[in-house]
């Protein structure tokens, strides 16, 4: 096994608007692409051949991977003119799959889990297919698997609407990670040229065979499409990193910052190159903050992501907000989102001197690239 097939073509519209302007899976986390830290992790599992299943946006995946130089994995394309299914996508794959069995990921997943012990896994089954199985409290927004505790096969999926709850909603549920081992067999169960979903359509019936199997994993599993999922996922990376290394101070500041002495970081935070950061500013906890970022003086930001060459004026106050890339955020400029619905400023969202912007548990504030914000919003 050294190839794998990752799905890059959705439309991402839960994560409107910021995938307005970048697809879904180039957006960064800890600021690497969510997709490239798949790539990686492939890789290090001795992948090296690894088809992009792109459509949507799928010439800014081409131009920002090219064919593989960076990473040292070659990269092919297939293309969609519009999105085919998940099915439909691995379809299109076939020839450069053939002969052997391969990973397959949704390619919008920040995960840490050995994809060597799935594989060992699925030989021991021999099925045509080994789903990577995560337990949920909130099943009903993935893949439900109904699972014969003996055999551990897959004896029914359930994608989404297609599960309704029982009393065993109260318990955890496994649900779909969005991680396979797949056979070429699968193959067959796919026709050309037409729009299909693996879950709705290709694996109940494989599952109805007896041909479906399930490895349990644990440790980080998040799915970056919705906003809230997206701070978390990036969170849990964090306090991750941290956990693991020494020095708990440095470790996931780049040299190339530019801090003043002055400033306060309240860990866990991440800081990416040539930022910086001017005096009696505080930032953290839960921050992560893109390449070539300016914070002037007195800012203070907390639960938050900052993306690449975003641009803060003096006193401004963020928390609970996705700021996009070359943002630019004026005088004490009060930003106070939720925990579950966040202030989300698209790319070169520009917001006026002492406007507040708040949010309340069910009222999220979005603003679409290019906006000025003249007014406060308040909900
Ligand atoms: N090429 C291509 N074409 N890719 C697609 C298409 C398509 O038509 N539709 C979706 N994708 C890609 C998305 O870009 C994403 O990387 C992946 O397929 C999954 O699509 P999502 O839209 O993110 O699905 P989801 O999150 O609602 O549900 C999926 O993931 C859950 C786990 O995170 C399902 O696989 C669930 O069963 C699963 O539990
Ligand atoms: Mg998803």
């Amino acid at each position: 096994m050294t190839r794998a097939i990752i799905l890059s073509g959705g439309w991402g519209t839960r994560l409107r608007p910021l995938t307005c302007t970048i697809p879904k899976t180039l957006i960064p986390v800890l600021n690497t692409p969510v997709i490239e830290r798949e790539m990686l992790l492939l890789k290090k599992v001795g992948v090296k051949e690894i088809v992009l299943a792109v459509s949507v946006m799928g010439k800014d995946l081409k131009n920002y991977f090219r064919k593989g130089e960076k990473l040292g994995i070659t990269i092919h394309y297939t293309k969609e003119q519009s999105p085919m299914g998940t099915a439909g996508a691995l379809k299109l794959a076939e020839p450069f799959l053939k002969g052997d069995n391969f990973f397959m990921l949704n390619g919008d997943v920040i995960l840490n889990f050995n994809f060597k012990a799935l594989l060992a896994t699925h030989e021991k089954y021999g099925g045509i297919g080994t789903i990577a199985s995560r337990l949920v409290n909130n099943p009903s927004r993935y893949g439900v698997l109904i699972i014969d505790k003996q055999t551990q096969k897959i004896k029914k999926f359930l994608e989404k609407e297609q599960y309704v709850c029982s009393e065993e909603a109260h318990n955890k549920m496994p649900v779909n990670a969005g991680v396979y081992v797949l056979e070429p067999d699968i193959f067959s169960f796919i026709p050309p040229k037409k729009k299909l979903s693996i879950e709705k359509d290709i694996f109940p019936k494989i599952a109805r065979e007896g041909k479906l199997y399930h490895y349990p994993i644990s440790g980080i599993w998040k799915d970056i499409g919705k906003p809230s999922e997206l701070l978390k996922g990036n969170i849990l990376l964090l306090e991750d990193v941290l956990k693991k290394t020494k020095d708990k101070k440095e470790n996931l500041i780049v040299k190339s910052a530019n801090i003043h002495p002055s400033v306060e970081i309240i860990q866990p935070v991440c800081i990416g190159e040539k930022v910086i950061i001017n005096e009696n500013c505080v930032i953290g906890p839960n921050v992560v903050i893109g390449n070539n970022v300016y914070i002037e003086k007195k800012c203070e930001i907390k639960e938050s992501l900052i993306y690449q060459e975003a641009y803060f004026s003096q006193n401004s106050t963020i928390e609970y907000a996705i700021i996009s890339d070359n943002c630019h955020i004026r005088k004490n400029v009060k930003i106070k989102g939720h925990e579950k619905s966040l202030v989300i400023l698209a790319s070169y969202v520009e917001v006026n001197n002492g406007i507040e912007l708040h949010t309340s548990l069910n009222f999220p504030i979005t603003v679409c690239h290019h906006e000025v914000v003249r007014e406060n919003i308040i909900q």
